[in-house]
């Protein structure tokens, strides 16, 4: 079985998996490197790594629309319900994990912040494991390296999804580092390229985890699919 991930700009991805479909960070009407936008997809879970303008923006109307439910830390899976009219959610927390009809999500360590756009508290940020299709997907979220990262590794990741953005997160320099740590089979670059404060050369950057990890590098083009 294989999975699709699609990146939709910033540090939003897509992932088709058999009948279903998840949304992680959905930042696509105010995204300028966003080619899609809200209405335009369908899924039926939306994760949420924080609580950040960038990752949240458009996860409201999307789980409304589609009847989807929102997966996040239990501060943001409540601000969504109460505040946003969101009916299907999961609040979670780092370390836990839940199995859904797509598969098993774990909540994972994070270093950033998290407060939500209206200056609610957000929780802790984190990222997510994934296991879905018969593959298991490693989301950072918006983090700085961490030396725990080496215990995720021993999870064997079919693919890590990493911020490489620079200054809000983790940047090029590091992000070798935690594939180093993670080990994944495949690499993806995230949370890169919106903004001139966070460009970053993904070919220069796949190049150098070639270099100096075991792990392939893919860089995909906003929208392009790929298969893992
Ligand atoms: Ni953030
Ligand atoms: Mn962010």
């Amino acid at each position: 079985m294989s999975v699709e991930l699609t990146w939709l700009g910033h540090a939003c991805w897509l992932v088709k998996s058999g009948e279903h479909k998840l949304l992680v960070d959905p930042f696509l009407n105010d995204n300028p490197s966003a080619k899609l936008r809200a209405d335009d997809l369908d899924v039926d879970f939306i994760l949420i790594t924080h609580g950040h303008f960038d990752h949240v923006a458009d996860a409201a109307s999307i789980a409304r629309r589609c009847n989807a439910t929102i997966i996040a830390n239990y501060e943001i899976a409540t601000w969504f319900s109460e505040k946003h009219q969101v009916q299907q959610t999961l609040g979670m927390n780092i370390g836990g994990a839940t199995k859904q009809a797509f598969g098993r999500v774990q909540m994972t360590l994070a270093f950033h912040s998290s407060q939500l756009p209206d200056g609610s508290y957000g929780g802790n940020p984190g990222g997510f494991v994934v296991e879905t299709g018969l593959k298991r997907i490693y989301f950072a979220g918006d983090t700085a390296l961490f030396g725990d990262m080496k215990l995720l590794g021993n999870k064997l990741l079919d693919a890590a999804i990493i911020p490489i953005g620079d200054l809000f997160t983790m940047g090029p320099e590091d992000s070798v580092q935690a594939t180093q740590f993670l080990r994944p089979r495949v690499v993806l670059p995230s949370h890169y390229n919106t903004w001139p404060p966070i460009a970053q050369d993904a070919q220069a950057w796949a190049g150098i985890i070639r270099a100096q990890t075991p792990s392939q590098p893919l860089t995909p083009a906003v929208g392009e699919p790929v298969r893992i």
